[in-house]
């Protein structure tokens, strides 16, 4: 129901998961603090991504500055197009997303994608309004807006910087050296976890979207002749996809399917980027997000970003709508080509071949006192074109005079003119040369997991109301393996040897590394009430039978079922730990 992140967000407020930053100046649109509950549940959760995604893969893990200069986001394009449609309220001066302004209010769905014309023309012709002060928005200008937040490193504008929009580009710069981390053998992965920036023009939904947020990311090298993934590892996963397709005919629908499946069927095309699905599946399903409102779904063609050949999102439901959680994407070798074309160093590595190859290499030597007067400055321009050639098509030095295309004066404004060199004087020659391997450039296959939504799905998907002793009682069914605290410990009264006894049990379970909080305030009742509402999942009381019978027990209260059962002190943390590995 609608209200579900309503209460939600008033309980994170509350018990310490997140709150709106800076409140004592009047807060800031898409700036959250994460309080104690949640500070240690996005710990929980990022350990759990790592021991996932870069332990148990065999992944490096590197930890990357959040500001870059400004030829990193040149070179991979962000400068250019990271931008979104903005439209500004006559009236009051608000900005909004025009995409969404469009998806809000009629039945486009992926307005993202449509050429800025049109979307004016759907927001003249649906008579949009500004959705803060409601009026008109026929007529205004949709202009794009770069979403990088822009700074300056060192005093002066000199050399302007932006804040990292996505943990990506600080693996990517970095690839020269790690690929030397790696041993120069592919495939490897390099995984990040950390803040990201970007200057949304509409916050919304509270941790959904903000303008700081934490991504966990792996970019994953590959040679895409030659490495190919365990699939057989993840072919019985069993997903729900939402495939293209499906999204674009009537009455389209999800799939239910094995990982296995998917590929022989040809549903993900790309057998990396559907290994990944069935790795980040069971994961989300272990740290609490619902499978039954849990999806996968491919972008559509218009949807994709710049640099990736497919991508599939994976998505939960929140109230009815589906939000992105993590994107996985084949990047291809958009990234790196870049990096090695913008910068100094290089972005491919040397593949060594079994054994070395004796391979027919064709070279030109031109006449360059042929050249030179005849052609006067674009010499040079003839020996490019030449050299070309000779890779190309070595029986265009076949014949008498070999024909070569250059450009015009003035460059592409005019036809390219056809020149005939005679053979004689290109110095055409094929060499036999032996050669150890060559230099490829990996292809990045990137899983890409926002933080910050997925300890909102957890959160809201764990949102439980129910009835105890006929009183009304809201609960977090967290799993074990990311709550926040593990077990709340009270004693029954105010008590010297209650309390000195429930302090014991609080460092003991401490020393097994389980979180436990000790709490004396308030009737027993309220206290447990506390724990069920951030997620605890167990509460362990002291009472007078502990302390007046030979055998040392205490009361152990599930927090789901609110089960009460009597354990020996001396198996308690033991038992406890037990339950929180699994
Ligand atoms: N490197 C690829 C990349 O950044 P993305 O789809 O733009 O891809 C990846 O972002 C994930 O980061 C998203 O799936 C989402 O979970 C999270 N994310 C993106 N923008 C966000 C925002 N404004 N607030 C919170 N999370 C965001």
């Amino acid at each position: 129901d609608e209200q579900t992140s309503e209460k939600l967000v008033e309980l994170a407020k509350r018990r310490g998961y997140f709150f709106q930053s800076s409140g004592a100046y009047g807060g800031v649109g898409g700036f959250y603090t994460f309080g104690p509950q949640g500070a240690s549940l996005k710990g929980n959760v990022e350990d759990a991504w790592r021991d996932r995604f870069a332990v148990a893969e065999g992944n490096m893990e590197i930890d990357a500055p959040t500001i870059m200069p400004e030829p990193v986001f040149e070179a991979s394009g962000h400068l250019e197009t990271f931008d979104d449609m903005l439209v500004e309220c006559p009236e009051c001066g608000e900005s909004h997303r025009a995409d969404h302004v469009v998806e809000d209010n009629t039945e486009y769905e992926d307005a993202e994608s449509l050429p800025i014309p049109e979307v004016e023309e759907v927001i003249a012709e649906y008579e949009l309004v500004c959705p803060s002060c409601g009026t008109g928005l026929a007529g205004q200008a949709v202009e794009t807006f770069n979403l990088m937040f822009a700074t300056n490193i060192g005093p002066g504008d000199s050399d302007p910087g932006y804040l990292r929009p996505e943990t990506a580009q600080g693996i990517f710069v970095e690839f020269p050296r790690l690929k030397e981390y790696a041993r120069n053998q592919l495939p490897f992965g390099v995984t990040q976890i950390g803040r990201a920036y970007r200057n949304e023009i509409s916050p919304r939904r509270s941790i959904i979207r903000t303008r700081e947020f934490t991504q966990a990311e792996l970019e994953y090298f590959v040679d895409p002749e030659e490495d190919e993934p365990d699939l057989e590892s993840v072919e019985d996963v069993e997903v729900t996809l939402y495939p293209a397709s499906e999204q674009h005919s009537e009455g389209g629908d999800e799939l239910e399917t094995t990982i296995g499946e998917a590929v022989e069927d040809g549903i993900v095309g790309d057998e990396w980027v559907a290994y990944f699905l069935g790795i980040a599946k069971p994961w989300y399903e272990s740290i609490g997000v619902d499978m039954d409102r849990f999806r996968f779904r491919q972008h559509l063609s218009g949807e994709r970003s710049h640099y990736a050949a497919d991508c599939w999102d994976a998505e939960s439901e929140i109230d009815g709508n589906w939000i992105e959680l993590a994107g996985f994407a084949n990047r291809t070798d958009y990234d790196l080509s870049k990096h090695d074309e913008y910068s100094d160093d290089r972005f491919t590595i040397f593949k060594q071949y079994d054994e070395p190859k004796t391979v027919e290499r064709a070279t030109v030597d031109p006449d360059m006192s042929y050249l030179g007067p005849e052609f006067g400055g674009a010499a040079q321009d003839v020996v490019d074109a030449l050299e070309t050639l000779a890779e190309r098509d070595r029986s265009a030095f076949e014949s008498d005079v070999v024909e070569i295309e250059l450009e015009g004066e003035g460059g592409g404004e005019n036809e390219a003119e056809t020149h005939e060199i005679p053979v004689e004087k290109a110095g055409f020659s094929v060499d036999e040369e032996t050669i150890a391997g060559e230099h490829i450039t990996p292809h990045v296959i990137e899983p890409s997991f926002g933080v910050d939504r997925v300890i909102y799905t957890v959160l809201h998907h764990a949102y439980r109301e129910d009835e105890v002793d006929g009183e009304e009682r809201t609960y977090l069914a967290l799993e074990p393996e990311v709550a926040p605290t593990f077990v709340g410990v009270f004693p029954l009264q105010s008590d010297d040897d209650l309390e000195s006894v429930a302090d014991e049990i609080v460092s003991d379970l401490r020393k097994l590394g389980l979180s436990a909080t000790y709490d004396d305030s308030g009737n027993i009742g309220r206290r447990y009430r506390r724990q069920d509402e951030v997620g605890t999942p167990f509460c362990v009381t002291v009472d007078y039978e502990t302390i007046e019978n030979e055998e040392t027990t205490v009361t152990v209260r599930e927090r789901d079922t609110t089960d009460q059962k009597r354990l020996p002190v001396e198996d308690l943390a033991e038992t406890l730990a037990e339950i929180r590995d699994g």
